[in-house]
C-alpha cells in the first residue's frame, strides 16, 4: 500500500490526476480490480430454458453465458481454444451447440469440445484439453453476475448485507421484469463517472428535477464493505402532482447503491421500479454507462417512458458534468482534489478501495 497515497485519502485528498488520465493506470486496473470482481452480466429472464445464452464483457474479458441440458447457468471465457477467436458474437439468443463461426470447432453448453472438423485424423489431438474456461457465475434476484476468476469466493460474500437493505426498504425484487435498455457513451475514466455518481453535493446545482423529488435536507450517505448506500425521503411536495414521473405508494425513498466496482442500483420512490447501471471502462478516457430498467408487471408503459425520459435527462446532466472533469483532469493543471467528507466519503470509500485492490 502506497503509505502517503492512503494516508492522502484518509484526509480527504482524491486519487492523482494521473490515475484518470495514463493508460497504464487502467491496464492495472482491468487486471487486478475488474479481472477479479463481480460484475453484472444481465437479466435471468434472459437465460431461461436450454440454450439460452448472453454475452458480456467484465473489463476486457468476453464472457459468454449458457444454460445447459442439465438446467445449470454456466459462464466461459468467451474465446475458442482453437486459435482464439472470439466464439459467440451475438448478443443473446438460444442455441443447441456453442459453435465458433472460424472453423467450426463446436463446444456442448457444458462448454466441452464435441467436434472438431478433421480432427479423426490429427495424431495425438485429445478433444477434453481443450474444453472452454470457466468463470464464476452468480444469481441475485433477477440479476445475473460473473466473476472471470473463476476460483472467486461466492457472489453472496460480495453483496454482504446489501440484500436486507433493499428489501428493507420496501423493494420486491422477485417482483420485477427487465423491460428497456439504454447505453450512454461518456469521454470520460470509468472513475471519474463512478465518483461523480457517489455524491449528491452536485444535486442541488445540477439535477433540479431529481432536487424537486428527493429531500436533500435529509438526505443520507453510508458506506459498507463492498458498496455504498445513498438516498432520501421523497419531498413532501412531490406526488402531488410535481412530481417529474408518477409516483404512488411502493418504495417510499430514493436508494441508490454502488456495488463494487462498477454496478449501481438505483431505486426511485413509487411502484417496483430499478434502473441499473453498469459503468465499464473502453479505454483511459472512455465509458460506456450501460443502463437496464426492471419493472414491476403493474407499472404501465406511459409511466415507463415517463420515467425513462427523467432518469434519462439526469444522465445527460451527468454526462456534462464528467466529461468536463476528464478535461480538467487532463489539463496538467490539477492533481489531486479535496473532497468534503460530510457530503462526499461515499468517494473516498470507493477509492480506498480502488487503491486497496491495485497496490494489494
Ligand atoms: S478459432 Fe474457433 S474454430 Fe478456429
Ligand atoms: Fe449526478
Amino acid at each position: 500500500m502506497r503509505k502517503d497515497l492512503a494516508a492522502d485519502l484518509e484526509s480527504g485528498r482524491t486519487l492523482p490526476a494521473p490515475w484518470y488520465t495514463d493508460r497504464s493506470a487502467l491496464e492495472r486496473e482491468l487486471e487486478r480490480i475488474f479481472r477479479r470482481s463481480w460484475q453484472y452480466a444481465g437479466a435471468a429472464a434472459d437465460l431461461v430454458g436450454e440454450g439460452a445464452f448472453l454475452t458480456v464483457r467484465a473489463g476486457r474479458v468476453p464472457i459468454v453465458l449458457a444454460r445447459g441440458r442439465d438446467g445449470e447457468l454456466r459462464g466461459f471465457i468467451n474465446v475458442c481454444r482453437h486459435r482464439g477467436s472470439e466464439l459467440v458474437l451475438e448478443e443473446r439468443g438460444c442455441r443447441r451447440t456453442l459453435q465458433c463461426h472460424y472453423h467450426a470447432w463446436t463446444y456442448d453448453l457444458d462448454g466441452s469440445l464435441r467436434a472438431a472438423p478433421g480432427s479423426a485424423a490429427e495424431e495425438g489431438f485429445d478433444r477434453a484439453e481443450f474444453s472452454l474456461l470457466p468463470v464464476a457465475v452468480g444469481e441475485w434476484g433477477p440479476w445475473v453476475f460473473v466473476n472471470p476468476d473463476p476460483q472467486a469466493a461466492p457472489l453472496a460474500e460480495a453483496l454482504g448485507g446489501l440484500p436486507a437493505i433493499l428489501e428493507a426498504a420496501g423493494l420486491d425484487l422477485a417482483a420485477l421484469r427487465p423491460r428497456e435498455g439504454a447505453r450512454y457513451d461518456i469521454a470520460a475514466n470509468w472513475k471519474v463517472v463512478v465518483d461523480n455518481y457517489l455524491e449528491c453535493y452536485h444535486c442541488p446545482v445540477a439535477h433540479p428535477a431529481f432536487a424537486d423529488l428527493i429531500d436533500l435536507a435529509n438526505y443520507t450517505v453510508e458506506e459498507y464493505g463492498n458498496f455504498s448506500v445513498q438516498g432520501g425521503p421523497l419531498r413532501t411536495s412531490a406526488g402531488n402532482g410535481e412530481a417529474p414521473y408518477r409516483v404512488r405508494a411502493g418504495v417510499e425513498e430514493g436508494v441508490y447503491v454502488l456495488l463494487f466496482p462498477n454496478f449501481a442500483i438505483n431505486v426511485y420512490p413509487g411502484p417496483g421500479n430499478v434502473s441499473l447501471n453498469v459503468f465499464e471502462p473502453v479505454d483511459e478516457r472512455r465509458t460506456v454507462a450501460r443502463y437496464q430498467y426492471f419493472f414491476a408487471d403493474a407499472v404501465p408503459e406511459d409511466e415507463v417512458r415517463e420515467f425513462m425520459e427523467f432518469v434519462d435527462q439526469i444522465q445527460h446532466e451527468d454526462t456534462v458534468l464528467c466529461e468536463s472533469v476528464q478535461r480538467g483532469l487532463e489539463s496538467g493543471c490539477f492533481d489531486q482534489g479535496r473532497l468534503l467528507l460530510s457530503r462526499e466519503s461515499a468517494l473516498r470509500h470507493f477509492q480506498r478501495q480502488v487503491l486497496a485492490a491495485v497496490d494489494g
